[in-house]
């Protein structure tokens, strides 16, 4: 059964959003404090792999479900049962270090986006995560990096991309300064982009 097929049984007004994370957490942050009084979007699960996630507690303090998960299960069925049964209408990484199995990706065609901290498709793939991307954009000379949101698919940091904004990189620069600029350039527009995705959805 896929996503759209359980919405046609439940007409629900407003869309449930689960964030996928394994670290800190300061996207979902920003993603629960912007949709917290929206009518039409709820973050209503956060789904992580490290039982010692900074963003475990964060969805506690928000009083936000959580679903720590295991790599076996993950990998046999997604989750899925889980997932309907909170009637999660988009999937949203942030920051989510396991590659999403082919079984959720099927269950949830064009549901589940990534934002990724470089301008791919330079720079992603497996182990391209936080300052090892952008250690590398620096070490490549780059003139520029920024964000990518992209549909997630089969393979690490390869789906559709649906929006990119770049930033200029200084010579001064290094992995911890222009870390803090692309988190910026993320918390600015990750949650515009849901938003807009939500509504074009329905
Ligand atoms: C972000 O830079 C995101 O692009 C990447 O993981 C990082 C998560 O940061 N996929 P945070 O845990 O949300 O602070």
């Amino acid at each position: 059964m896929t996503y759209l097929q359980t919405k046609q049984t439940v007409q629900n007004k407003h869309t449930n959003v689960a964030i996928f994370a394994s670290g800190k957490g300061s996207n979902t942050q920003n993603i629960i404090n912007y949709f917290k009084n929206s009518t039409s979007v709820k973050i209503v699960l956060v789904v992580s792999n490290n039982l010692s996630a900074g963003v475990l507690d964060i969805a506690q303090k928000e009083n936000i479900p959580t679903l720590v998960i295991i790599k076996n299960k993950f990998n046999e069925d997604g989750y899925r049962s889980e997932l309907y049964y909170y009637d999660i209408g988009l999937i949203v990484l942030a920051g989510f270090l396991w590659k999403i199995p082919v079984v959720l990706i099927r269950s949830y065609p064009g549901r589940i986006i990534n934002i990724h901290p470089a301008l791919l498709p330079k720079f992603g793939g497996k182990g391209m995560y936080g300052d090892f991307v952008h250690k590398a954009v620096i070490a490549n000379n780059e003139k520029q990096s920024g964000i990518t949101i992209h549909l997630v698919d089969e393979f690490y940091d390869h789906g559709k991309i649906i929006f990119q904004v770049k930033c200029l990189i200084d010579r001064k620069d290094n992995a911890s300064t222009l870390g803090k600029k692309i988190h910026k350039l993320e918390h600015s527009h990750y949650p515009l982009v849901i938003e807009k995705i939500i509504r074009d959805m329905d």
